[in-house]
Order: structure tokens, then sequence, then C-alpha cells
């Protein structure tokens, strides 16, 4: 018998060791070296057929290769062709990451589920039986969908040879194993091959695959980082498991831009597509409340209206309380500096807490001003206007500073009925005029007088 071959592989980042050390020098992490059994492959994994092979691609030249978009396959889902710029691009690799629970698999089936193309879901987690329950929870059952609860690759290319699907769904890659290595599925080396296989598959066939892939606690893709070089597309779907909104962001995308964000409501009976984000982040509270605030801010090229909640409390123990859900609390920090320093407000003795609804988070600082007129409502216990909104940066001189695209958000804020909006005085606006009260200001001191 041929004598095993085993290496070491780092657990963390992939790289390869020769023996056994405490520290890898790669990523320079401890004890995340791991003995793994290789073996040589004997035979090709992915062997076409005749019918597929006639699919395969051929060479051209560059000249003839048009430059017309690609033929790209709509999923049938607005947010997901969205976040992946258009479609799916044929022989393309997508990894959708994300915490367990969070409702990938459903994702994906339901894609399965609504598409005009034959489609194999492939599950190493769940039995065919429970799909199918989930599947009659989600969806009119289609007779376009195929479900296969295989973990072993080369079983998996002699289904996909008979059935020659247009799409083909992996749940998920940690499950996958290969005959040609011997360690665990789930183990860095198992992960590597496999996926090589699959790329190949996807390349030679124009089959778009899309992979599950498990995170790990701090919140990457379990895996090599090498995975995520491997394939075309990374998305994260991310939220917050007891909220019912969930987002789906591309981390990487050779076909598309990764600004874009498409937002979910998970559902009973599945994951509904929400179409107008606005209208579910702002709270439909008919009273006026102190301490709220409306942003206009931009995820992507897509418009988001948000509504901040702040709470400003004496503080009951010596140093005071700064907490932030879904906002930077360095930022905060240093917008209640600013309100210290620049404007005269004394926040430095009071509890200070943050929260942006719907349990999202934004990067865009055009949310800063919204962020200050929430603390000074709450502070002064007076509500600020609902159909006021605002969207400007805040410098640390005080200065309210312009944001990008201004003029999109003031058409958004038009759009849903808003009746002014809040600006800095530096924005250069297209010479157009709005419905809506474009007011511009150009210290955070002179907002307060347009508050209240
Ligand atoms: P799942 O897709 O299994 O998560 P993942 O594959 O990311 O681990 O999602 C499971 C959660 O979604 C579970 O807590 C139940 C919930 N869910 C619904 O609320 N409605 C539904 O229609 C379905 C199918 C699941
Ligand atoms: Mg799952």
């Amino acid at each position: 018998m041929a004598k095993t071959k085993t290496t070491f592989f780092c657990q963390n980042c992939g790289a390869q060791y020769s023996k056994w050390q405490g520290k890898c020098t790669s990523c320079n992490e401890w004890n995340t070296i791991a003995e793994e059994v290789i073996q040589k492959a004997e035979k090709a994994t992915w062997n076409p057929s005749e019918a597929t092979a006639k699919r395969a691609a051929k060479p051209l030249k560059i000249s003839e290769i048009s430059t017309q978009s690609e033929a790209r396959l709509n999923t049938k889902n607005n947010e997901l062709n969205r976040v992946l710029g258009g479609g799916l691009v044929p022989g393309s690799l997508t990894l959708l990451g994300g915490e367990p629970g969070i409702g990938k698999s459903t994702l994906m089936l339901q894609i399965a589920l609504q598409l005009p193309y034959k489609t194999l879901y492939v599950s190493g987690e769940e039995s065919a039986q429970q799909i199918k329950m989930r599947a009659e929870r989600i969806q009119p059952i289609s007779e376009n969908c195929y479900i296969l609860t295989e973990t072993k690759t080369q079983n998996i290319f002699r289904n996909i040879q008979e059935i020659e699907p247009d799409i083909v769904v992996i749940d998920s890659i940690q499950t996958l194993h290969t005959d040609h290595i011997e360690s665990s599925a789930g183990s860095i080396s198992q992960i590597r091959e496999t996926t090589t296989e699959l790329i190949k598959f996807a390349k030679e066939t124009a089959t778009p695959v899309i992979l599950i892939g498990h995170i790990t606690k701090d919140g990457n893709i379990a895996g090599p980082k090498i995975l995520e070089h491997m394939v075309d597309t990374v998305l994260q779907f991310e939220g917050d498991r007891n909220h019912i909104y969930r987002i789906l962001r591309a981390n990487k995308n050779r076909f598309g831009s990764t600004n874009e964000l498409g937002i979910y409501e998970m559902q009973g009976s599945g994951l509904r597509e929400v179409s107008n984000p606005s209208e579910i982040l702002i709270s439909k509270n008919e009273e006026d409340l102190s301490g709220t605030a409306i942003s206009a801010t931009l995820e992507g090229m897509r418009p988001l209206m948000i509504e901040i909640q702040a709470l400003v409390s004496s503080a009951v123990y010596g140093t005071p309380q700064r907490s932030a859900t879904g906002y930077n609390a360095k930022r905060l920090n240093m917008i209640l500096a600013v309100l210290e320093k620049r404007a005269g407000f004394k926040l430095g003795a009071k509890d200070v807490f943050l929260n942006i609804t719907g349990g999202i988070s934004v990067d865009d600082p055009a949310i800063d001003l919204a962020v200050v007129a929430a603390v000074l409502s709450s502070n002064i216990d007076i509500a600020i206007d609902k159909r006021m909104c605002f969207a400007a940066e805040v410098g640390l001189a005080g200065e309210v500073r312009p944001v990008t695209r201004v003029d999109q958000r003031i058409t958004e804020a038009e759009k849903l009925g808003f009746t002014s909006i809040v600006i800095s005085k530096y924005c250069k606006l297209p010479k157009q005029t709005y419905h809506i009260n474009v007011i511009k200001v150009a210290k955070v001191h002179d907002v307060v007088h347009h508050l209240f």
C-alpha cells in the first residue's frame, strides 16, 4: 500500500508546513496548525460527458469577444440581481457567507424554486424531507428544481452529468469532501480541493455555481482566505437574527460594484424582497417623540432614509455611559465632543445611547448631522418635525460638511413626502428647483435654529 502523505496546514490562513509548529509564521496565529492526510489524485475529477463538453468554452480571439454585457441569468429576485450586478454570470462561482440561522439556505432554496432554469440544490446539511418541508413553506413547488443530498464531489459530478442543470447550489462548501484527500470535510485541504474541482466544472461548462459558506466567530468565512480569492463573488448575508430584516452585500464582485445592497424581510413564508426600504426603516409613530431624527443616507447607489434614536439622560454613575448600535461608538464620542466644545452643549455628565432602527449598521458619513439632531432633541426633550431630514457630515471644527450625491438624497426625500432637508452650505447643487425646502447650514451651532 502506498505510504500516506501528510502535511500540516494552518486552519486560519491555509499556509502549508512540512512539520508541526506552534505559531503560523504566515498569519501569526497560535495553535492553528493541524495535520491533514493528502493522497494524490489518480484520475481527473470532473470528466465532462459528450453532452456537457459541447457546452464547454473555446478559446476566442480577444478582438472577437463582444464587449456587450455578458448574458446574465436573471435570478428573478431583484435584490439579489442588484447585488450581483445584474444577475448570475455564466461560469461564475459565488460564495454566500453568513451567521448560522440567518437564512442562507432559505434564500438559496427560494431562488432555486423560483428560477425558470433547471437548478440542482445539493445539500450536505439537511435531508431531502427537511428541504421539501422548507420548500413547501416558501414557494409553490417547482418542476425545475432538483434536490440532492450528497457530500462527495465525485457523486455530485456524476449527478450533474445526468441532470445537466443550468445552475448548481452547494449547501455548504464545508460539508463537501473529495476522494483524493483523506482529511475530514471542512478542513483546509478539503475546502481548497473541492472548490478547485467546482471552479473547473463551472468554467468548463459555463454553469454558475453558488456556494454557501459558514463563517467563523469573528465573522470571516470559515476556511482558507484563498477560498475568497478563488471565487468570483463573495456575498455576505447579515443582520441581527432577532430582527426581521436581512441585508445582502457583496464583499467582492468581479462582475459588478460592491456598493450595492439588498434588503430582505424574514417572514413565515421565506424571505420577502424589500423594494422600498425607506418605508420600513422609519417607524410609523403618529405622535412626536423627542430624540429621533431621520437621515437621508446612500447605500451604494441606493437612497435609504434611516431613523436615528438617541437617549440623553443624566449619568447615574461617575463616568457617563456612551453606547451606539449600528453606528460607530468612536464617532459618537467625537460628535459629543464637538457639540460640547463648538456649540456649548454640556453633555459631559450625560449618558448617551444611540440606536439605528431596523438593526442595520450604516457607514455613510451623511448620518452625522441626524445624530447631532437626535442627541440635541433628546437633550432638551423637544421633538423634531417628522417631515424634516438631514444629510451632512460633521467635522471636528463643528463645521457641517457636504456629502456625495446630495441631489439624489434631496430627490428621494422629496419623493417620500418630507418637507425640508438640512444639508451643508457648501454643497454644489444643480440649478434646479426642488419642492422641498432645502436648508443650508455651515456650523453645527446654526442647526439648532432650524430644529425647534
Ligand atoms: P436557514 O436558511 O436554515 O439559515 P442558515 O442556512 O443561514 O443557517 O434559516 C433558518 C431560520 O430562518 C430559522 O431560524 C427559521 C427562519 N425561517 C423563517 O422565519 N421563515 C421561513 O419561511 C423559513 C424557511 C425559515
Ligand atoms: Mg443552512
